[in-house]
């Protein structure tokens, strides 16, 4: 199979359904490839993951760049996307086309970043360099301060009308994807429904053209996840019993053994 790239993934919409996921290193990148994952998302959820922040907003660019070159040296055929990190896109859109670059620069195929209509000048600036842009609407993480805490979003009518306004208007900025973070179902069908591009929700109904799943969330590696996610594996306890049979093993003289 040939790589995963914007117009595949375009293409898919009413087609087929994505079961994309994120990842951080070279490693779960390469499972998760040979899996058939179509799309990996260097997500800056690795700073709650990976780093044990609370949020994502400690998360560094250059903590986003060296894990988008691990997982794009292991990706062969998903497709890598590099999740901008707090602070490296508000400050200004020629230092945020400059991150992005270094995103690209890394390995990534595609950058996403946090935002409706406020970021469609970037959006524009960015695919007009030609760097694809994955959007992201409904609950952003980054604004975690704003919602005093990560927080369901498009509940009341006019909520709902924004952030359909906000999916719209990345689109026509030119993002090929856009991400739906924990939003009604209801809402997530009406978007989907409106747009030409790529739906991709987490916490946002089955009827999305695609879905994300935080990869230590499906894996079991977290073992308390948020109600939405299923969890196909439970490696926590696994991992956890494994080094306890080590370190007993190696206390009581059984391993090594030669
Ligand atoms: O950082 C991340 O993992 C994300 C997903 C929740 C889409 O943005």
């Amino acid at each position: 199979m040939k790589k995963w790239n914007v117009a595949s993934v375009r293409a898919a919409k009413g087609v087929q359904k994505l079961g994309c996921c994120t990842a951080y290193d070279a490693c779960f990148a390469r499972l998760a490839d040979e899996a058939g994952v179509p799309i990996i998302l260097v997500g800056d959820s690795m700073g709650m993951t990976m780093l044990g922040y609370e949020t994502t907003l400690p998360v560094k660019l250059e903590e986003t760049l060296s894990a988008t070159a691990a997982v794009a040296r292991a990706a062969k055929e998903a497709m890598v996307v590099a999740d901008l990190p707090f602070g490296s896109y508000q400050c200004g859109d020629n230092l945020a086309v400059a991150n992005a670059v270094k995103c690209i620069q890394a390995g990534a195929d595609a950058v996403k970043l946090e935002g409706g209509a406020r970021v469609c000048g970037l959006i524009k600036r960015l695919t007009e360099a030609g760097i694809p842009v994955l959007a992201h609407v409904g609950m952003t993480p980054q604004s975690v301060n704003e919602y005093g805490g990560f927080k369901r979003q498009g509940k009341t009518r006019a909520a709902a009308e924004q952030v359909l306004a906000d999916a719209k208007a990345v689109e026509q900025a030119g993002a090929f994807a856009v991400t739906l973070e924990c939003i009604p179902s209801e809402l997530a069908a009406e978007v989907t429904a409106a747009l030409k591009i790529v739906t991709i929700g987490i916490g946002a109904g089955p009827v999305c053209d695609a879905q994300w799943l935080v990869m230590h969330d499906m894996l079991g590696l977290n073992e308390k996840v948020p109600s939405f996610v299923k969890q196909y594996a439970h490696l926590a306890g696994e991992v956890r019993s494994a080094f306890a049979a080590y370190v007993r093993e190696v206390r009581d003289g059984i391993f090594p053994n030669n």
